[in-house]
């Protein structure tokens, strides 16, 4: 099972090296997130307040800037659009990381971690505790990708 899911993450990381590059967060960061947040699962749409394979809120997008998608005109669908592609959605995570980035656990560097944190809890309330499943997951996928 975790080498099935160990590879699609592989595929996603190399998907996200070949659209993103010199930004905020590394590829290997963002495929954990993406990992964590939904199995960076690409075609789950929209549930609830979330949408795309990063759980990405209107409020986390509209506070990115809201890219859209191919740098389309901003139409009332555009978060959506945006959002449920993975590679419109790693831009607006970089960007939220660009602008709120910040040492949440008070060890002197912003590392991967906090940008969980932020994208997790919120700027605001990212010293705050993750769930213990959700932690977990991304410490596995962290030590399975980064010395790569
Ligand atoms: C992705 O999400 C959709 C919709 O929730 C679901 O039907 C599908 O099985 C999921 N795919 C994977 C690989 O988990």
């Amino acid at each position: 099972m975790f080498a099935r899911v160990s590879c699609v993450t592989v595929t996603i990381i190399t998907l996200f090296c070949v659209y993103t590059s010199a930004q905020v967060i590394s590829q290997v960061c963002l495929g954990c997130i993406c990992e964590v947040s939904t199995g960076c699962n690409t075609t789950r749409g929209c549930s609830g307040s979330v949408c795309g394979p990063f759980a990405i809120t209107w409020g986390y997008w509209s506070d990115a800037g809201k890219p859209t998608l191919n740098n389309e005109p901003t139409s009332d669908d555009a978060y959506a659009r945006c959002v449920n592609d993975p590679y419109c959605a790693a831009g607006a995570v970089q960007n939220y990381m660009a602008k709120f980035g910040h040492d949440c656990t008070g060890n002197g560097v912003v590392d991967c971690e906090d940008y969980l944190r932020i994208h997790r809890l919120g700027a605001n309330a990212c010293n705050g505790a993750l769930n213990s499943k959700y932690e977990n997951k991304f410490k596995l996928c962290l030590q399975t990708f980064q010395n790569q």
